[in-house]
């Protein structure tokens, strides 16, 4: 177990920290100085050391640690060791059987004594967390530098809490990562979708008439944050997890003004209260999927108390289009949960959420087929299950296939299969955050089954771009541009960029008779995407797709990607994406705060 400062200390002598002399201000010109820096591909922790919010006139007493999961070097550090021995450990537990004789049961000794650190350890003293001590009279969040990341923000978010809760009848604990949003200098909002375990224990005091204690605590061990937003069952305590990671249990102390017990050596403490009859809007906020969610009601913290260490160390991060540095926390969540999957899908032979799908809306898994519908079960088994059935596009492929991770030779191995009769498209929930479904918490569902054979047929006749243009723009003077992936598999990928001045639908209608040139068409909107950007092009049809409604089958597969509105019958409101302000990130580069080009900005749509 190591301090936040102690890991800084580590990170610094290993050349993965970059300490930031320069005041940054908390509004948007620490986030987007670590959103560019998380981009690159040897991206490091940053440490502003002299944080200030020029608009109030503060210059803060803390620093603020942007990017904590930079790499995945640093992830491994954190872990431990590579998240794929910590799944190896859980996998070998969940298969223990029985010993057999005297040498097997001597043999399995160490791992039981090793367990009894699961289990967080109740401590009767204060903990540095409460070196220092404000109740409530003296509370003012406004002490703490809590960011606006994005300029529509609807106020500054703590972007990296631990939210500790209790069920009603304290037999369960939590601990969730949400965000909260900053009201006043005693008010916070509580971002708990209705899927999560708090929102769930929060139903249980608002039946009951009776307030909600909740400790947040910021920093510490960087483990704690990324346990946080561990999709573990409901019911169990995320730092059973913290435990078993780090073979030590969790050392807590009773927060000060309830009785929510916290990790001692965390840096900063808010303490309070919910009133389970008081909602307050909450939002808009630049979301990690890249786009904004919309305000909506949400409960709200009344703090009672802020306890911190002498020299406390305020972490956040910033969440937008990918990749960020919960492209790291989420790797190693995605590895470390493949045993647990693999209890209920038991021929799942890997998985895998590319970051540019910003994980629920895009999910690989290769699986060893034994009857037909296999891979359909497996759909339904992932859309079933926890935090799993958030996953709105599930790809599955034979064990034959090439490895998930290498993207160029695994598109190919599905293009050679896909095909319309292998699709399934359903209902299911969705993430709180999607924006692409008619109704928000249920929409489409898309599972593509590309295990077994390739398919005979490819497409009967490719032509080249240029040509398929001309063909399309005498059709439609709408299309802008068009552009082929994959042209030597069976379905190479067509990709339009169309000016949406009608219902894409009816485009699809009056393209249909290009079917001998078409197998998989996929439309998105002219003005707002690179044709020749394969990496943001998945991120933005995995995000603006609902299957039910933006995918057509016959004559060949054709997908819209484009943003929905009242041509669609989408009558929610449809969230804008995330950008930089761009004279923020030019003042940044003068000052020598980050470096960047224009090809980086361009890249990611920054
Ligand atoms: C950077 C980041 C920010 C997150 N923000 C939220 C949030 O505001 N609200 C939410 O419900 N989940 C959020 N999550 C996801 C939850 O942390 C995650 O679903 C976690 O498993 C919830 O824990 P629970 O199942 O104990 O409720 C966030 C995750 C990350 C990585």
């Amino acid at each position: 177990m190591a301090t936040m400062q102690e890991w800084l200390k580590r990170l610094e002598r290993e050349g993965n920290l970059h300490v930031i002399e320069e005041p940054c201000d908390v509004n948007l010109e620490i986030a987007h100085a670590a959103y560019v820096e998380v981009k690159r591909s040897d991206s490091k922790v940053l440490l502003f050391k002299r944080p200030v919010n020029r608009e109030k006139g503060i210059e803060y007493d803390m620093p603020v640690v942007m990017n904590m999961f930079a790499n995945y070097e640093i992830t491994e550090e954190i872990f431990g060791r590579h998240p794929d021995a910590i799944a190896a450990e859980i996998g070998e537990l969940m298969h223990m059987k029985p010993p057999q004789g005297f040498k097997e049961k001597l043999s399995l000794l160490p791992r039981l004594f090793s367990l009894k650190n699961v289990f967080p350890k109740r401590l009767k003293q204060r903990g540095s967390c409460q070196q220092i001590v404000k109740t409530v009279s003296d509370v003012d969040l406004d002490e703490l530098p809590i960011l606006k990341t994005w300029s529509e923000d609807g106020g500054p978010f703590i972007t990296m809490g631990q939210v500790y809760t209790k069920s009603l009848d304290g037999k369960m604990q939590n601990l969730g990562m949400y965000r909260l949003q900053q009201y006043d200098k005693k008010r916070l909002g509580m971002h708990w979708q209705i899927h999560k375990d708090a929102s769930h224990f929060f139903d249980q005091y608002k039946e009951a008439g009776k307030k909600m204690p909740v400790t947040v605590a910021i920093g510490g061990d960087p483990l704690y944050i990324w346990c946080g937003q561990a999709p573990l069952p409901y019911g169990m305590f995320e730092l059973l997890l913290y435990g078993f990671v780090r073979n030590e249990p969790a050392r807590l102390v009773k927060s000060i003004t309830n009785d929510i017990w916290i990790p001692e050596d965390v840096d900063i403490v808010i303490e309070g209260e919910v009133d389970p009859d008081e909602m307050v809007i909450e939002g808009p906020f630049g979301d990690h999927t890249g786009y904004y969610t919309l305000k909506e009601p949400y409960p709200v913290m009344h703090v009672t108390a802020i306890t911190m260490k002498k020299d406390p160390v305020y972490q956040a991060t910033v969440v937008g289009k990918p990749p960020l540095e919960d492209k790291y926390m989420g790797w190693g969540t995605e590895r470390i949960f493949l045993p647990l999957l693999q209890t209920t899908a038991p021929d799942l032979i890997d998985y895998h959420m590319p970051e540019n799908g910003v994980f629920h809306n895009l999910i690989l898994g290769k699986m060893e087929t034994h009857y037909k519908g296999h891979a359909k079960q497996f759909m339904h088994a992932f859309w079933g299950v926890g935090q799993m059935s958030f996953v709105k596009h599930a790809i599955f492929v034979g064990k034959e296939a090439p490895a998930l991770i290498d993207y160029e030779a695994i598109t190919e191995h599905i293009l050679n299969r896909v095909d319309a009769s292998r699709l399934l498209v359903t209902e299911g929930i969705v993430d709180a955050l999607d924006h692409s479904s008619p109704e928000a918490l249920v929409g489409g569902k898309l599972g593509v089954d590309c295990t077994g054979e390739e398919i005979e047929n490819g497409v009967t006749a490719t032509i080249g771009d240029e040509a398929l243009l001309a063909a399309m723009q005498t059709i439609d003077v709408n299309v802008k541009g068009v552009r082929q992936y994959f042209t030597h598999a069976k379905t190479p990928v067509c990709v339009v960029a169309y000016h949406k001045e009608r219902c894409v639908q009816a485009f699809f209608d009056d393209i249909e008779g290009l079917h001998e040139h078409i197998r998989l068409l996929v439309v998105v909107d002219a003005e707002s995407n690179d044709i020749e950007n394969p990496y943001m092009l998945v991120w933005r049809v995995a995000n603006n797709i609902d299957a039910q409604r933006d995918v057509r089958k016959t004559p060949f597969i054709m997908l819209d990607a484009t943003n929905k509105n009242a041509l669609d019958g989408y009558e929610r409101e449809w969230p804008g994406d995330v950008k930089c302000d761009r004279k923020v990130l030019d003042s940044l580069k003068e000052r020598g705060v980050i470096d960047f080009d224009d090809a980086l900005l361009q890249r990611f749509y920054i």
